[in-house]
């Protein structure tokens, strides 16, 4: 499995997303992505589904050290107590001794930036992660993030997706070494039925589904499509084996329109934190 490597962590290109699984469902999928290959798993306090990856996990029968974890913690517990309890308790339902990465799922601007980055870096050095990262991080959030940091931010988790143009986060994301991770990336399965991908994909023996996936490793942009069906486990990870020719890039580039995002900002619920 290829990676990236940002400042010491060494993410790999593809991971299963679980958000919305749940139950017998999500700890089977995780299980099965891990048979097939896949060697990284996202998931979040705010998923509820923590335990059931912790199932899957054990039941693959890989190693710890050979996949890669990563859970974040929702904006309500970024008061730095509240912070290095809520990471504690990931770890107890994940049943894991620390987690590969850690990210802030959302901004939240109504506690101090600085003191929830002071808790996540503590957090890191009590050795419970071992790497820290942002979700949902603007550019200006990103500069005063890594400003404000004692430690390394290895990534920003963003949705990322042939509809939506995220050159400037991209960009910002490589001046400080940072990964970017595409959450959403087929676009909450919109993609599948996508005609320019379905035309491009043809051409490769491919589905519009691979070539929006190929879209974004092909830029080193870690992605971690979500599926609850075993048989789509093999068909999102069988991104490795086909190059798109610059014009191919080009035309899904062009794709991206004004009104592309399919995560709702609102839902980050900015004034309900309380
Ligand atoms: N940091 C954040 O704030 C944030 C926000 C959103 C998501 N995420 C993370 O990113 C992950 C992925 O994003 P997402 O779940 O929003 O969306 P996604 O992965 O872009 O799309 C998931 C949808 O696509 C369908 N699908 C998957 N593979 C397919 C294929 N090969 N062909 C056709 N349809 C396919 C799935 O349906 P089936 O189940 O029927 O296959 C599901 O409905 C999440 O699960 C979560 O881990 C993070």
């Amino acid at each position: 499995m290829p990676v990236v490597e940002a400042k010491g962590a060494r993410i790999p290109l593809l991971g299963l997303g679980t958000w919305d699984l749940r139950g017998r469902v999500c700890a089977r999928i995780v299980e099965q992505a891990l048979r097939l290959g896949y060697r990284h798993v996202d998931t979040a306090e705010m998923y509820d589904n923590e335990r059931e990856v912790g199932e899957g996990l054990r039941a693959s029968g890989v190693r710890r050290d050979e996949f890669f974890v990563t859970t974040k913690i929702w904006p309500t517990h970024f008061a730095p107590r509240e912070l290095q309890r809520a990471a504690r308790d990931c770890l107890v339902r994940l049943r894991l001794s620390e987690v590969d990465l850690l990210l802030l799922h959302w901004p939240n601007p109504q506690i101090p930036l600085a003191e929830t980055l002071g808790a996540l870096g503590k957090v890191k050095r009590d050795g419970l992660v071992r790497n820290i990262g942002v979700s949902n991080f603007t550019v200006a959030l990103l500069e005063q993030a890594t400003q404000l940091s004692s430690e390394p931010l290895v990534c920003d988790q963003v949705e990322c997706h042939p509809y939506l143009d995220q050159t400037k986060v991209i960009t910002a994301c490589r001046q400080h070494g940072m990964a970017v991770v595409a959450y959403s990336p087929i676009a909450r399965g919109n993609a599948r039925d996508d005609e320019v991908l379905a035309r491009i994909g043809k051409k490769h023996g491919k589905t519009a589904a691979q070539v929006c996936l190929r879209f974004l490793v092909q830029q080193d942009i870690v992605v971690i499509p979500r599926t609850s069906k075993v048989e789509r486990l093999a068909e999102n990870a069988a991104v490795f084996d086909f190059n798109l020719r610059a014009e191919e890039m080009a035309e899904v580039a062009a794709l991206a329109h004004s009104d592309g995002r399919v995560v709702d900002w609102a839902y980050s619920g900015r004034t309900k934190w309380d």
